[in-house]
């Protein structure tokens, strides 16, 4: 029938431009996407994306005949009004061998890839740095062993250095995964687990909580902070100097960027640095610490801030509730990643934590507008 072929080559007609059409919007930028596996910064999620590919073009292939055999058919061998009944098969042992071994030879092909990238990602290679990571409900909190340092929610690693992480849980089962360096990791409590990369790029990457873990599970997020070596190390011995009960402030400030607090804070930058300027290695000159930041201290000490946080970032307490506050004031991001570390954030954060992440263990303490912005002061102060 002419109409009936003249639709059909309408319609195939309309494929390529269909497939075109899926293509584009399918690369529509990766890059818009920080979190997204498929564009690896370290030799461990490689492995990962190489399997990942692999599969994908064994797919692809598979997809490719079949639905063009399928498509061949149904044009080649459509059935007219006219036609003969078409002979009758019943099975055909050589075709049935062929589509049973094609298949086993593809799975096997796939099986080799992957079973070598399990046993790759499983060994630590040696010379890793140890970072300690503990789950909790919903934060995540980071200690570098070798140096005495803890912090929470962006975790700094050198670039070009193998880092391993050792994996526990403060509370319930969670998993880690920041899709750019490894793949995701069980966070159990009570049982480590392990996990390893050495990033390839610096930058400010995000991961996030993968398995469900209670109400504020999908703000369970975390950043990796990828720097070079030399910023690492000095990062490092910049968090050695956020220790416990600093000696009183003295007139005027050592040369370096830092002002003592005889808080529990230890070592606090000039409250008006930005939290950008994490490079102002430059002696800086000292800012007097205003009235608010003052204010600031005293609530902290009062509302029972202490009771959960810790500022210290080496001898920092173990096991507390909260977030450690060390460096708080110089992070991308607060409340484990949810929001930008603004002062506008870090206020509404403190006066209603559990407006901005309803079911958040930090309840909201009644803080007043003016106590929050003293508060924000003390906090945005301690880099
Ligand atoms: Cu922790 Cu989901």
């Amino acid at each position: 029938m002419p109409l009936r072929t003249a639709a059909a080559r309408r319609h195939a007609g309309a494929l390529p431009s269909l497939c075109a059409l899926a293509l584009a919007l399918a690369g529509c930028s990766r890059d818009q996407y920080p979190q997204t596996a498929l564009l690896p910064l370290s030799d461990f999620a490689r492995i990962g994306d190489h399997v990942q590919d692999q599969t994908f073009y064994w797919a692809l292939g598979v997809f490719i005949l079949v639905e063009g055999a399928l498509l061949y058919s149904v044009f080649r061998f459509r059935g007219r009004p006219d036609d003969p009944e078409p002979s009758q098969i019943h099975g055909n042992t050589t075709i049935e061998i062929i589509w049973t071994l094609i298949p086993a030879l593809i799975l096997a092909a796939i099986a080799v890839p992957t079973v070598k990238g399990i046993f790759e990602t499983s060994r630590t290679p040696p010379d890793a740095m140890t970072i300690e990571v503990i789950g909790h409900q919903w934060w995540w909190e980071f200690h570098y062993p070798d140096a005495g340092v803890t912090t929470a929610n962006e975790m700094y690693i050198p670039a070009g250095r193998t880092v391993e992480l050792v994996i526990n849980s403060g509370d319930v089962v969670h998993s880690f995964w920041p899709p750019r360096f490894a793949g995701k990791r069980d966070v159990f409590p009570g049982r480590e687990t392990r996990l390893w990369w050495k990033a390839d790029s610096t930058g400010l990457f995000p991961g996030q909580c993968a398995e469900y873990c209670g109400i504020q599970h999908a703000r369970m997020a975390f950043y990796v902070r990828s720097v070079s070596s030399t910023d690492f190390d000095a990062w490092i011995g910049h968090m050695q100097t956020l220790g416990p009960k600093a000696p009183p402030a003295p007139a005027t400030a050592p040369a370096g960027d830092s002002l003592k607090t005889a808080s529990a804070g230890g070592n606090v930058r000039a409250p008006q640095t930005a939290p950008a300027a994490q490079k102002d290695t430059a002696a800086a000159a000292p800012v007097p610490r205003g009235t608010e930041y003052a204010q600031g201290e005293k609530l902290f000490m009062t509302k029972g801030c202490m009771g959960c946080h810790s500022l210290q970032a080496v001898k920092a307490p173990k096991g507390l509730i909260g977030p450690n506050l060390a460096n708080v004031g110089a992070r991308s991001h607060i409340a484990a990643g949810w929001l930008k570390n603004t002062d506008e954030n870090l206020e509404r954060w403190i006066r209603e934590p559990q407006a901005v992440k309803k079911g958040v263990l930090m309840p909201n303490l009644g803080v007043t507008e003016v106590e929050s912005r003293a508060l924000r002061a003390y906090l945005r102060a301690h880099q």
